[in-house]
């Protein structure tokens, strides 16, 4: 892993959207939290539910140790050819592979175990999907979801803090970052 030329494409994306090219990143605050949960979590494998245009995704690859991978789902085409081509000039082609398709319907039919899975897709999508991440992460897995203090997630902040399989937290940073772990 390359961690200076992970760092120059991840200051790229920031330079971009920052001088008016509007793409919804998780940004450098949230960003460093994700880099430091994959730090403690030292996941093998990781499942990304929406790539967007592979910010987030870089900044989980720049806290992996060697021999891990991260698989990204994005359902948007020309968001994932973005990505890839970032990931590419990364470095991390053989580290990150990305998977056009929507979320649930790559969960139903996917049969790997993650030790981590972040998500930040449409916040609709959150509640619905709960159950299938729970069912991929193995036991000790985490999972991680962005924008958790939105108001339209209340009912998924409720599910994520009374449900039996998980304890649960929810980081009061930006609109909110909640950081649930599978009981073994
Ligand atoms: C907020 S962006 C992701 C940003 C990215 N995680 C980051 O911080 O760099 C949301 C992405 O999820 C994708 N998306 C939304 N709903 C989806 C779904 N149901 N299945 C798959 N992808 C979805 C969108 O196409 C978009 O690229």
């Amino acid at each position: 892993m390359d961690s200076e030329r992970i760092a120059s494409v991840l200051s790229e994306i920031e330079r971009r959207v920052n001088k008016g090219y509007f793409f919804p990143i998780i940004g450098p605050v949230k960003g460093e939290l994700l880099y430091a949960f994959t730090l403690l979590a030292r996941p093998r494998l990781v499942l990304e539910l929406g790539t967007g245009i592979g910010y987030s995704g870089l900044q989980i690859a720049r806290a992996l140790e060697p021999g891990s991978r991260i698989v990204t789902v994005d359902e948007d085409q020309e968001n994932a050819r973005v990505a890839l081509a970032n990931f590419r000039k990364a470095g991390l082609e053989d580290v990150i592979t990305v998977v056009v398709d929507e979320a649930g319907s790559f969960l139903e039919r996917d049969t790997y175990e993650y030790d981590m899975i972040f998500m930040d897709i449409e916040k609709s999508r959150y509640l619905d999907l709960l159950e299938s991440c729970i069912l991929r992460l193995r036991p000790g897995g985490v999972l991680i979801t962005d924008n958790a203090l939105r108001p339209e997630l209340r009912r998924f902040r409720e599910a994520i803090m009374k449900h039996p399989k998980l304890s649960s937290a929810i980081i009061h940073i930006e609109d909110g970052v909640s950081l649930s772990v599978k009981k073994p």
